[in-house]
């Protein structure tokens, strides 16, 4: 189960499972990241334009391009509303389709752990910044027990089953991504934890916006029909539900920022 390469080809099941949480977590980190209005920013790994959404609501910039590997992630993104003068396009981390020094800041939500060679992603990203530019991302703490599937995770590891998860989950542990940052050659660096919760109004509720994207609609898709119902009510006592089944429970990433020296 652990070779699967995890997919993002569903816009609109991405939003409703990951999208709402990349907004509760990228709305702390904006907090933290407190940027300059009008700036240039490329956001790399945009997906479905959740956090591009955020940027263009809160950061005021003079101008955004979106990147990502997925089509259908982008055209999810450029229907959004308030998004039309984004400038979305497909690409990959490593190889970003931009000349030197184009931007103001360059951000990855929710992504470097995707990126085959991260040390490689953010020379990408400081080669695209201008000097004195952001160089900016936060990822779910996925080994530190952050990610928001880890309850759906756990339950399957419980199962027997070993979870999918992104190629490089080591590099968004705090120390990781701060050598990460300081070897890359970047100034100024600094990390916040961010802790975000989030609700659901019962298990359907969960089950259905948790369950239909990424590494666990495969994983889940190959339970048989039997152990299905057996690993729901499993899950669903380790849920932490109030008295009216409300669920209710906490995520965390980690952020990093740093500027391209030589300004
Ligand atoms: C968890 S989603 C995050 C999407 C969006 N940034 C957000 O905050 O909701 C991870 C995204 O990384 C993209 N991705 C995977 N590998 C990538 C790569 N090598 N370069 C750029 N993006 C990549 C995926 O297509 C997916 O859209």
């Amino acid at each position: 189960m652990s070779q699967q390469p995890i997919r993002f080809d569903d816009g609109a099941a991405y939003e409703r499972g990951m999208g709402v949480w990349s907004q509760i977590a990228g709305m702390e980190f904006l907090d933290w990241l407190a940027p300059a209005p009008g700036l240039r920013w490329v956001d790399i790994g945009c997906g479905n334009g959740a956090f591009t959404e955020l940027l263009m609501r809160r950061c005021a910039p003079a101008m955004v391009h979106g990147i990502d590997p997925s089509a259908p992630q982008l055209q999810f993104a450029s229907g959004r509303p308030g998004l039309q003068t984004v400038v979305f396009k497909e690409g990959d981390a490593m190889a970003l389709p931009f000349d030197a020094d184009q931007f103001d800041a360059a951000v990855m939500a929710l992504v470097i752990f995707f990126v085959p060679d991260p040390a490689k992603g953010v020379s990408e990203m400081m080669r695209v910044v201008r000097p004195g530019g952001i160089v900016t991302a936060y990822a779910w703490d996925i080994l530190g027990g952050g990610f928001p599937f880890e309850p759906i995770q756990a339950e399957l590891r419980a199962a027997g089953y070993n979870p999918p998860l992104p190629p490089n989950a080591p590099v968004a542990r705090m120390d990781a991504l701060r050598a990460l940052w300081v070897d890359a050659g970047l100034e100024s660096v600094e990390t916040h934890a961010i802790t975000v919760e989030r609700s659901f109004t019962d298990f359907e509720d969960y089950w259905d916006a948790n369950t239909a994207m990424g590494s666990i609609k495969p994983a889940l898709a190959k339970l048989p029909e039997a152990e299905l119902a057996t690993f729901k009510a499993r899950l669903r006592a380790r849920l932490p539900a109030d008295a009216a089944g409300r669920i209710t429970y906490p995520s965390r990433a980690n952020a990093v920022t740093g500027r391209v020296p030589g300004a």
